[in-house]
């Protein structure tokens, strides 16, 4: 049964050409890039190239809505609840941007195992009177669940919280957090970058009230497309200050007054869409929904369990959960001198990534074979050993 799956997976490897070159097992950082995706971005020429300013009135105007729902059964959530941004980052500041500072609820709360980007981004909002409550974890591999959920109360406004964190591809308990921060009055936002496209998940059945990513990673989509999602009962409540012109009722009335907003998702857009990002975007998105994330979980979690075991019988320290149910896609190793041996693994064309902190990632998709896994692992003890 395994073996058939994995062997009905591999028939996706003819898709993405940079597997026949080296062995890729960095899709938790830049996925490999799907064949069409260079007949999408031709079909973005060929529509400026001919059809010129027509081409927002023919599918241009409303490219950032239908990638959204492209996108959506991957989320686990209804088409018409996504907004697509530039990035993370720019996502979560029309997030931050809905909510005022100044009052008694005013506290963020956070870990300080979250991506860097976010910790900026909300330390930046002290100016408006927010308070950052940075909750510290016990080690760089999980957060500290219980001080997490004690820190959520009356105060609290935001929880920004990776559903996968980066350092060490854990699963967080999201429904925990989600479940405390409701019950006190505060806003989930899910962070999902590290999840998307190798972790099933159903963001709509965790009422999350909002969750943001990006498609370089697992969903094959390159740079230029972020993604937001707002709970659909909760998006027509909120006016977010970080708007422009598309998030207007009727963006081409050119009305120079106060915005009367949109419904979402275009509530939560902001000038004229990343249009060649997003038809960069197009093709992962419609692989990994063809596939299903369920088929792609199943696969990642017997790569990533070969790539550990054989980790740890080569005596290196796995900075990953060890149960199946807590590991994202990726496997952080240990290594004296990370980023040199990675030098030297990426010089024999075994591309990987090294993080201080962490350790060497090393990420398979459902494109990679077993035997890349062992290859790579056959180079790193021997670059090791030296
Ligand atoms: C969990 C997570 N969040 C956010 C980011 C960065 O997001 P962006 O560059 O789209 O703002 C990353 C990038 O690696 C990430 O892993």
């Amino acid at each position: 049964m395994t073996t058939t799956v994995a062997d009905e997976l591999l028939a996706w490897r003819k898709e993405f050409p940079i597997v026949d070159t080296c062995t890729y097992l960095v899709s938790h950082s830049l996925g490999a890039m799907p064949r069409k995706t260079a007949h999408y971005l031709q079909q973005f020429a060929d529509e400026w190239s001919s059809r010129g300013v027509r081409a927002w009135h023919e599918g241009w105007w409303e490219i950032g809505r239908n990638t959204g729902d492209i996108l959506a059964p991957i989320l686990g959530v209804p088409k018409g609840t996504i907004s697509m941004h530039q990035n993370v980052t720019v996502a979560m500041a029309v997030i931050a941007s809905c909510f005022r500072y100044d009052g008694p609820r005013n506290r963020i709360v956070m870990t300080d195992l979250e991506f860097p980007s976010n910790v900026y981004l909300f330390n930046g909002l002290r100016r408006y009177g927010a308070e950052i409550v940075m909750v510290p974890s016990r080690d760089t591999m999980r957060t500290d669940l219980q001080r997490l959920l004690d820190a959520i109360d009356e105060h609290t406004i935001l929880v920004p919280l990776s559903y996968v964190l980066f350092r060490s591809a854990y699963i967080q308990d999201v429904a925990a957090v989600i479940e405390k921060a409701h019950r006190v009055g505060a806003h989930v936002i899910l962070d999902l970058y590290q999840g998307a496209g190798t972790v099933p998940m159903n963001i709509e059945r965790l009422r999350a009230d909002f969750a943001v990513g990006g498609s370089v990673k697992w969903l094959c989509g390159g740079p230029g497309a972020g993604y937001l999602y707002v709970r659909p009962d909760l998006a027509e409540t909120l006016e977010p200050g970080d708007v422009g012109w598309a998030a207007h009722a009727t963006p081409f009335a050119f009305t120079a007054e106060a915005i009367e907003y949109a419904h979402a998702p275009e509530r939560f857009q902001s000038g004229t869409p990343n249009v060649p990002s997003l038809y960069s975007a197009r093709a992962g998105y419609e692989i990994v929904a063809e596939i299903g994330v369920p088929a792609i979980r199943e696969k990642s979690l017997r790569l990533t369990r070969r790539l550990m075991d054989r980790a740890t019988a080569a005596g290196f320290r796995v900075n990953t959960p060890d149960k199946d149910d807590e590991r994202g896609g990726a496997v952080i190793v240990d290594v004296a001198d990370g980023q040199n041996v990675v030098d030297e693994l990426i010089r024999r064309e075994v591309i990987v990534d090294y993080r201080p902190g962490a350790g060497i990632r090393m990420a398979p998709h459902f494109y990679n074979t077993i035997d890349e896994i062992d290859h790579a692992m056959d180079v790193l003890t021997e670059i090791a050993a030296r």
